[in-house]
């Protein structure tokens, strides 16, 4: 009897490059996106912290560092010390950070957000509770009038978004992704995730408008969908936009945004043009029921998307990947394209260099010549 022909798919794993558009990252590691609210003259520019915490993350090896959240215009901004993108000051000193990045051969990615209802408090460690103006606050925007409910029973005076508003958000997203260009950034990334403005606009927890940007699931996407439709069309041909979105509101008890919807929103972002799905979780509402938060408590939502959409578009998952095995199954078993790693990242900068040399794959990755006789 001849022997079966056994055909052996290559898998992906952890080291594997993802080529997306002209960019090649050079492995499925990414630094998921991480507010320092370090701008300490309230005035957007990255500083000193920034430029250290995005470095050396790079020189650890991840395959792609994305920036925190980058408010496109001062309103947009969570805390008076984000970082922002609105003004072109802000280009030379994130130039700085893109080109060392590039040295170390990582790609480097800004993520573009707006915290619509959502902005204007003081930083978590002072508090993280709404300002008032004498403080540095400021009148936010939102889908509606409704605020934010803040734990302390603080709100913040928040305008229901004019066509006007939308417009100028919009054209705000567009200036930042121009900059980002300018600053040498590869990847934009736009933030329609953990109840801020775009998110506001997606859920019907939050998106109760009655106008052509409400209303059912069409009416929700339209404002986040015509924000992507802008940047895509700045955002050179050959570079790749991600979108980062909350696969669900985690609110069964109510109308909410789910993971089917999730599903659907993926393919119509990939018709725009995404080319990534970053799938995170919540945060439009203190109600939320958080799932236990164990090992990977995301990835779930991110392999359903990867699985489900009807277009070819690569997907990212988020939410307590910390051991270099699990980053390494998560991709090994076509769950995700991307291990994406937050509070792992803040422990230990150069977790990719520890991850090659726990999965013997130290012939993986570029060590900084001046390091390696450490490893
Ligand atoms: C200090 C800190 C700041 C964060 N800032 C952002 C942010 O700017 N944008 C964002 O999309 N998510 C932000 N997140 C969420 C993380 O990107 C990530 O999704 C979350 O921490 C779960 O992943 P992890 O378990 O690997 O930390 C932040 C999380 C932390 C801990």
């Amino acid at each position: 009897m001849p022997h079966a022909t056994v055909t052996v798919a290559m898998t992906a794993d952890l080291f594997t490059p993802l080529s997306l558009r002209a960019t090649t990252i050079p492995n499925r590691v990414m630094v998921s996106p991480m507010c320092q609210y370090s701008c300490d003259a309230r005035d957007g520019q990255a500083t000193a912290w920034h430029s250290q915490h995005l470095k050396s993350r790079a020189v650890g090896g991840a395959g792609l560092v994305m920036t925190e959240a980058t408010a496109v215009e001062p309103r947009g901004r969570i805390s008076p010390e984000d970082l922002g993108i609105w003004d072109d000051a802000h280009i030379e000193a994130l130039a700085d950070i893109t080109a060392f990045i590039r040295q170390q051969g990582s790609i480097p990615a800004m993520q573009l957000a707006h915290a619509g209802r959502k902005a204007s408090t003081a930083r978590p460690w002072e508090g993280g509770e709404p300002l008032d103006v004498e403080a540095g606050g400021w009148d936010v925007l939102g889908p509606t009038e409704t605020p934010y409910p803040h734990r302390n029973g603080e709100a913040v005076p928040t305008q229901r978004m004019s066509h006007a508003d939308i417009d100028t958000v919009t054209q705000s997203f567009v200036d930042a992704a121009r900059r980002a260009d300018e600053a040498g950034f590869e990847i934009v990334e736009v933030h329609a995730a953990h109840g801020y403005l775009l998110h506001e606009f997606l859920s019907p927890v939050t998106n109760t408008r009655e106008d052509e940007y409400g209303g059912d699931f069409e009416g929700r996407i339209r404002f986040p969908l015509a924000v992507i439709e802008a940047v895509r069309a700045v955002w050179p041909d050959d570079k790749p936009v991600f979108v980062r979105i909350s696969a669900t509101d985690w609110l069964a008890d109510r109308d909410a945004w789910d993971i089917e919807q999730s599903i659907d929103f993926a393919d119509r972002a990939a018709d725009y043009g995404v080319d990534f799905i970053d799938v995170s979780g919540g945060g439009i509402h203190p109600d939320q029921q958080l799932p236990a938060a164990g090992p990977g408590y995301q990835t779930g939502y991110a392999s359903r998307i990867k699985r489900e959409t009807d277009s070819e578009i690569a997907v990212g998952a988020v939410g307590a990947i910390t051991a270099p095995e699990q980053a390494d199954s998560t991709i090994r078993t076509g769950q995700a394209d991307m291990a994406i790693i937050g509070r792992e990242h803040l422990r230990d900068p150069y977790f990719t260099l520890h991850a090659a040399h726990t999965l013997g794959r130290e012939d993986s990755v570029s060590v900084p010549p001046q390091y390696r006789r450490a490893f």
